[in-house]
């Protein structure tokens, strides 16, 4: 609940186990910066830490003393939302500048509001007349908050803003602490990385346009990297934001760390127009002293509770929002896609027991390769001459829900739109625009291209009996300008005169609104439409597409050894019922290693199980196989979308590592739980150890069933006795928590590519 100490004039937004405490601090020492003769407060964090008995033993808010020179008060205490200006040479969350070429903000308290678990605070700069709300949003049960803050401009003049972020974090001071972040690149995308948080900044950004593979916007942060997946305090956040982000950790020379987030300053430019107001995206934060697994749980509780849910879903389990198993074409088919392949595939896909069939790149324009037909999005006559219509008849015959993939956002030159439109595309005047993948990126900020793009989609599911759309984007943002930026009225800088600066850069932000915007009327037009975001695979998970997409893409490659490495990567921020992942070949096109048939639905399993592979090649032994585990992951899939995951043996630390791993599901009553148990490689005479687990109920008594599917020793096997220490309890049987717990469990699994599902349940 949110609390106000007017004494001691502090505001604390207490979970059930984490506080954050804000608090007022006059400016009337000596050196301050208040206007003479006026007092004024300055806002700051005094504690975000774990939740303290009493109001009274949270610190009230006092300036740092700071020294006579080189350093101010302000500039050394914790500010909540701090503005650059003064003596402040710390991160900020501000920066603007007036035509008037005032250059610095000063932001002071005015006013406060609760409703409910919301908190507003109103902050104003009275030289500019800026005034700014920041918006704290308490979730009481999950121990997260989330901040975002408003922009008004009351003043005469516009305002240029050169920073404009979410709010600032200070986890507890006096801290060494241990940074992990989620970083990769294309087929490689969420690598735990884990690193020492140095003096100074260390940045985690994007400046692609859009969320990226290469970072993600989430950090956490543990106390001298003591903290363990199952223990210890975790400071962590995930910014709402599918455009250029920031997240800045600073570590200061006084001990002070302040992590600051939201919309990237990197060639930044919005305009805080007279009379207009500004929204930042939402940044979601927590504390916890339970460790890396009970931070993922809450976040991914929080993304099961609050982020929407599609009706699609509502239909494909006992009325709960279960994501449905999916059959993706491109793997099968690339760009030959035609009416009689796809219905062949539909067919195996049914009998294989898939309830959605997602038919891939190449059905539309000129698209017979990466080379042509972005952005002309209507049916390819030659592959389908009588439309979509009667493949989509027989796909919903078959009892399965149809999908389409799309790339809205961009153009091959070698278009009919292009042909149209060569100024639709990010570019500056006079230089040739650098494609990638053969494509050149739309102008969203351009309200012409962004009624065209709403329209051309609202029309392609208006007419189609479409209930999925995989909506991708295959490059980054480069040009990123217009000769359209330069004519009036057509940018938001160009209009605020006077701020010639503006001018061209808000591009990068209005991409992203445009897209939110659109996304958001298509899915208030098309309420029983799913949306899927991929990008090169995961190149746009964040918090902000995830309000309005019901799952991602997590990556392009399907080799389920590296997948299980992304896989848990993803999984310290993002829950499994919005990780999409699919069965592919035998062999990887890389990795060229032959890896089971189990083992792969196994890794894929743990997430919305998809298929993605020509079945119609596999033999019947293995359609059968795939059968049955398709069968089974639906009667897992309230646990595996629904429960609480318990990382077990975590593999974060050795990011492709390929020891024993596993995942374990649970149901908010303990009464239930599925484990994904992982050896991809086993060595010779080696002791595979018990599997210590996690999160049962201690006081309960379980029945372990270990599945037929996988690869394991057959009972007999002599190497079976080696597989799981004499100290683990058995892969079957009857055992309390408390035994499967302390003791962990002999997996059984012994042999290369060995996996097992082992079901518990509660007696
Ligand atoms: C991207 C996606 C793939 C596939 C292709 C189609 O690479 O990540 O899954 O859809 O585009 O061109």
């Amino acid at each position: 609940m949110v609390r106000y100490d007017s004494e001691r004039r502090l505001w604390a937004l207490e979970g059930k186990k984490c506080a954050l405490v804000l608090g007022l601090a006059d400016l009337s020492e000596p050196g301050g910066e208040s206007p003479a003769g006026s007092r004024e407060s300055l806002l700051l964090t005094v504690w975000y830490g774990s939740r303290l008995p009493s109001l009274q033993d949270y610190p009230v808010a006092a300036l740092d003393p700071g020294w006579a020179s080189f350093s101010s008060p302000e500039g050394l205490s914790p500010e909540t939302y701090p503005a650059w200006g003064g003596a402040r040479y710390g991160e900020c969350a501000l920066k603007g500048e007036t035509a008037g070429g005032i250059r610095d903000l000063r932001l002071y308290y005015r006013d406060f509001r609760v409703r409910g678990e919301v908190l507003e605070i109103d902050l104003e700069d009275p030289l500019t007349g800026l005034a700014v709300t920041a918006e704290f949003e308490l979730f009481v049960e999950l121990d997260l908050i989330r901040t975002r803050s408003r922009l008004t401009n009351r003043g005469p003049q516009a305002i240029r803003l050169e920073r404009f972020f979410s709010g600032l974090l200070y986890p507890r001071r006096d801290e060494a602490y241990r940074l992990t972040s989620l970083q990769g690149h294309w087929a490689g995308e969420t690598r735990v990385r884990r690193q020492e948080l140095g003096c100074g900044l260390t940045v985690l950004e994007s400046r692609r346009g859009f969320t990226s593979q290469h970072a993600n916007p989430f950090f956490a942060l543990d106390p001298r990297g003591e903290s363990r997946e199952e223990s210890g305090e975790v400071w962590f956040g995930a910014l709402a934001w599918s455009g250029n982000w920031k997240v800045s950790l600073e570590r200061d020379a006084f001990g002070m760390v302040r992590v600051a987030a939201g919309m990237n300053d990197f060639d930044f430019g919005e305009t805080a127009v007279p009379g207009e107001c500004l929204e930042s995206p939402w940044f979601l934060f927590g504390y916890t002293d339970g460790g890396f697994g009970a931070m993922s749980r809450a976040l991914h509780a929080w993304q099961r509770e609050f982020l929407p849910r599609k009706k699609v879903y509502g239909t494909t389990g006992a009325g709960a929002p279960w994501r449905p198993v999916l059959y993706n074409s491109w793997e099968a088919t690339a760009f030959g896609v035609n009416e009689a392949d796809q219905m062949r595939l539909a067919e195996q896909a049914a009998r294989l027991g898939v309830e959605l069939f997602v038919m891939d790149d190449g059905w539309f324009g000129a698209r017979n390769s990466d080379r042509a037909g972005l952005g002309d999005w209507q049916v390819n006559s030659g592959k389908f001459p009588r439309g979509l219509g009667p493949l989509i008849a027989r796909v919903r015959e078959l009892g399965m829900r149809f999908g389409l993939w799309v790339e809205p956002e961009m153009v091959n030159p070698d278009s009919e739109l292009y042909r149209a439109h060569p100024d639709w595309v990010y570019r500056f005047p006079g230089r040739k625009p650098t494609e990638m993948r053969n494509q050149l990126v739309l102008n969203l900020a351009m309200s012409e291209v962004e009624a065209w793009l709403l329209e051309t989609m609202d029309r392609l599911l208006t007419e189609n009996d479409i209930s999925f759309v995989k909506w991708d984007l295959n490059r980054s943002i480069a040009e990123p300008g217009t000769a359209a930026d330069f004519s009036a009225g057509s940018d938001r800088g160009a209009s605020a005169d006077s701020v010639p600066s503006a001018l061209g850069r808000s591009v990068w932000t209005a991409h992203t609104r445009a897209l939110w915007r659109i996304a958001d009327t298509l899915r208030e037009r098309h309420p029983g439409v799913a949306f899927q975001s991929c990008s090169g695979g995961g190149g746009r998970v964040d918090m902000g597409i995830l309000e309005r997409f019901d799952q991602v893409w997590p990556s392009d490659n399907r080799d389920a050894l590296d997948r299980l490495g992304i896989q848990e990567g993803f999984s310290l921020a993002y829950g499994a019922h919005l990780m999409e992942a699919w069965v592919t070949g035998e062999k990887n096109w890389l990795t060229r290693r032959s890896i089971p048939l189990a083992f792969r639905f196994h890794a894929a399993m743990a997430g919305v199980l998809g298929i993605g592979e020509d079945i119609g090649k596999w033999d019947e032994g293995e359609f059968a196989e795939a059968a049955a585990l398709t069968a089974r992951y639906k009667e897992l899939r309230p646990l595996i979308q629904g429960g609480d995951l318990y990382r077990l043996s975590s593999r974060g630390d050795t990011p492709g590592g390929e020891g024993l791993s596993g995942r374990l599901y649970v149901s908010e009553d303990k009464r239930r739980a599925v484990l994904f148990a992982y050896l991809p490689r086993d060595r010779q005479a080696h002791h595979v150890s018990a599997l210590a687990l996690a999160g049962l109920d201690p006081s309960l008594t379980y029945r372990v069933t270990r599945d037929p599917q996988g690869s394991f020793p057959a009972p007999g096997n002599p190497w079976a006795d080696f597989a799981g220490s004499a100290a683990g309890c058995g892969a079957g049987g009857e055992w309390s928590g408390a035994a499967l717990m302390a003791r962990g469990l002999a997996t059984g699994l012994r042999g290369d590519w060995s996996s097992a599902v082992i079901e518990f349940t509660a007696l």
